[in-house]
């Protein structure tokens, strides 16, 4: 088989498909790797890398997918990367598919495209969980991106000049990126406050040193607030008042938010409102995670920094991960790799084995049709 691995062209995308490490263990199981110029260059892998793994360079993107009956990559191709690729090839990608307004060009040109993020979040994907990889690095770097922008230290300092207080962290939504940023804020010596919608995030907040926020929910509500998946559903009206004015009351008190909730397939929660920025203290920071989703705060801009009248500054950049490419494009390789072991067989090649769950969730677009969205088949 010829798996590609196309340079990304997607705005402030830095990360790449494969490593030298997937690209030796695909040219070990006997496929032929072909890799474009420059397309580890942001991560830190040269293409000379890619040849000591085994791969051969291409110099543009039709040399590199032309032919190729696995396509990995980190976003879904454009509309004019759509023509160059075979007919029937399979594409792995981010493929952002509830607005992804392509989904019916690849159809069109029968690709098998397969969307990572809809990998369903079980024991047996969880070396294929592109969304925890990537999450895990995205909540880590929002909060060195907060102190950048916070202009006090972080951990209590006992000097002779005085002491300095730590600062107060206060992290909405306690999912992947939300717990990586509460362990990654307590190593730096902040007190750290969470709050989820999911009562289950509790004890997971508590292991990791941070103080859970806790708007009471009576017993309708603690069965309504998260899905058999394990991820957060859109509340009650009422529910969404009390919490608002628990998150206002905290988040006046914080020196640095984080904000990181998500409801699949919908805009983001809003969860800090203008009012609550007017009321925070001059100097706090806020990183709203969810900004490519609607963002959590309806005044952060995608990759901008906004400093209120009020002196806070609201921090909206987008692919965290990227920010950290080396590291995001080593783990989201290797999902990769463990997911191509669920379609390339070793006598067969390429398959599309749809009675397996996770390719079943994933696949979404096949034989010519837009699956997803579909209703399953039983
Ligand atoms: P996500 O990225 O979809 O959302 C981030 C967090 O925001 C979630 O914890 C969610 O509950 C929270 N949230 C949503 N609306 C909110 C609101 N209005 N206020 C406050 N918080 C709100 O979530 P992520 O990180 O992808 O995790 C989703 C679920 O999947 C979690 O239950 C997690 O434990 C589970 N999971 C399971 C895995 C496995 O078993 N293989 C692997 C990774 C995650």
């Amino acid at each position: 088989m010829k798996i590609a691995i196309p340079r990304e062209t997607a705005a402030r995308e830095t990360r790449v498909a494969a490593t030298p490490e997937t690209v030796k263990k695909y040219v070990a199981a006997g496929h032929a790797v072909v890799v474009q110029s420059g397309a580890g260059v942001e991560s830190a892998i040269p293409d000379a890398a890619f040849v000591e793994a085994g791969a051969t360079i291409a110099a543009d993107y039709a040399a590199t997918v032309g032919g190729a009956d696995v396509v990995l990559k980190v976003r879904a191709p454009a509309a004019d990367e759509i023509g160059a690729l075979k007919e029937g090839a399979a594409v792995i990608a981010l493929c952002d598919p509830y607005r992804n307004p392509l989904l019916a060009d690849y159809a069109a040109r029968r690709l098998d495209v397969y969307a990572m993020e809809q990998v369903p979040r079980t024991t047996r994907a969880q070396a294929m969980d592109v969304l925890s990889s990537q999450a895990n690095i995205a909540g880590y770097k929002a909060v060195l991106l907060a102190t950048e922008f916070y202009p006090r230290f972080m951990p209590m300092m006992m000097t002779a000049a005085g002491t300095v207080k730590p600062a107060r962290v206060l992290i909405l939504g306690a999912g992947v990126a939300g717990l990586q940023a509460i362990a990654t804020a307590k190593r730096l010596g902040a007190v750290v406050e969470a709050f989820d919608v999911r009562p289950a995030a509790k004890e997971q907040v508590e292991s990791l040193g941070g103080k859970f926020v806790e708007v009471p929910l009576n017993d309708e509500e603690k069965k309504q607030a998260e899905t058999a998946g394990g991820y957060a559903r859109e509340m009650s009206e009422d529910y969404k008042q009390r919490q608002a004015a628990l998150v206002d009351k905290h988040a006046r008190a914080a020196d640095i938010v984080i904000t990181t909730a998500l409801i699949p397939g919908r805009p983001a929660p809003v969860l800090i409102q203008p009012e609550t920025v007017a009321g925070m203290k001059p100097g706090a920071v806020l990183v709203d995670l969810a900004v490519e989703n609607g963002g959590n705060c309806p005044l952060s801009r995608l990759n901008e920094v906004v400093t209120t009248d009020g002196g806070v500054k609201l921090v909206g950049y987008g692919n965290l991960a990227g920010l950290v490419a080396a590291d995001a494009s080593s783990l989201y390789a290797r999902n990769l790799l463990n997911f191509t072991a669920l379609i390339l067989d070793k006598d067969k090649g390429y398959v599309v084995n749809r009675d397996d769950d996770i390719v079943a969730a994933s696949l979404v677009t096949h034989g010519g049709e837009v699956l997803f969205g579909k209703p399953k088949a039983a």
